[in-house]
């Protein structure tokens, strides 16, 4: 039986949904040696702010119950050197490239990278990460429905590329987020970035992270993850990529029948470099077992 793993984000073609997540594949290269990487569907790369920054204090991860709380602080070289230092590789790879963008005060900034990287022709997606907790903010975009209509409608003005937002579970009502971004424009949505956290020595009774709080992703968030993405699909027309605690085929698939259209993978390319490839050789046994042709058929397929 043949089988379509195809999948349409926006205006992008995806050869097969599992995507690689924003933060935790750093801009690609730093993979080559584990995996033939053209075979991903798509890959995101490391969050880019306009100027570049140095990231939080360390200590910057640390092991959480079946997690990972990190707190790196969108540690990058900014735009400028991403476009001259990133792309070429990036561009040799010939998969769709999703670039996720951040601003650091004024959410001016994701106009200026909006139209910064509409010119860039190897760029296929912008993933707007409104939602990253380790920038020492009172608020979140993704935590405020109207801001986030206000910077997802300002980046659809200026770009033509496909939009994905990336939303925050840290929120009271995902399904509200959500549609504000699909309101204003997004062709997509990621859900979710990370849970915020704390942990504690209880030798030195303080905090372990460098930062104070970070971010939990991991086995230990999946639950939270797939009810989101269930909530979302139910609400909102735009096709969601699903993540959040995805370590294997089984994890993958939970996505996929609560509604998502892709995956992506984050935590676990930590554990296992090549995982990807091989929930991608999954899926497609998966989908042969069930007798199903297209991995479409699958999203939001729960019972
Ligand atoms: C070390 C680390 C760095 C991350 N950096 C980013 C980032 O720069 N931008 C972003 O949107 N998400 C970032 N994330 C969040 C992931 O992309 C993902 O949303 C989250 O970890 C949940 O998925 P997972 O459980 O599969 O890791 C980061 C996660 C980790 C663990």
């Amino acid at each position: 039986m043949k089988i379509d793993l195809k999948v349409k984000l926006g205006k992008m073609v995806l050869k097969n949904p599992v995507i690689a997540a924003s933060g935790t594949f750093g801009y690609a290269e730093e993979f080559k040696d584990y995996m033939d990487l053209k075979q991903l569907g798509a890959i995101t790369t490391k969050t880019i702010t306009v100027k570049p920054r140095k990231g939080n204090l360390p200590p910057r991860t640390c092991e959480a119950p079946a997690g990972l709380l990190n707190s790196i602080g969108l540690e990058n070289p900014g735009v400028q050197c991403f476009i001259e230092e990133k792309i070429p590789y990036l561009a040799s790879l010939g998969i769709p490239v999703i670039v996720s963008v951040s601003a650091e005060e004024d959410p001016a900034e994701f106009v200026f990278l909006a139209k910064k990287l509409d010119r860039i022709k190897s760029v296929s997606a912008l993933e707007l990460n409104i939602s990253c907790p380790n920038m020492q903010r009172q608020h979140l975009i993704a935590q405020d429905a109207q801001a986030t209509f206000k910077v997802v409608s300002a980046a659809r003005k200026a770009t033509k590329k496909t939009i994905i937002t990336k939303l925050s579970p840290n929120v009271t009502s995902i399904t509200e987020i959500a549609q504000a971004a699909q309101d204003a424009g997004s062709d997509a949505l990621a859900l979710i970035n990370t849970f915020s956290g704390i942990s504690i020595d209880i030798k030195t009774r303080s905090l372990r992270l460098g930062a104070g709080s970070g971010g939990l992703s991991g086995p230990a968030i999946r639950p939270m993850a797939l009810q989101m993405v269930r909530q979302a699909y139910e609400k909102v027309k735009i096709p969601i990529i699903g993540l959040g605690g995805i370590i294997d085929t089984q994890s993958a698939i939970e996505f996929f029948i609560a509604g998502a259209s892709a995956i992506s993978v984050g935590t676990a390319n930590f554990i296992d470099p090549a995982i990807s490839i091989k929930i991608i050789a999954g899926l497609k046994e998966y989908l042969r077992e069930q007798s199903i042709g297209k991995i479409s058929l699958l999203t939001g397929s729960l019972r």
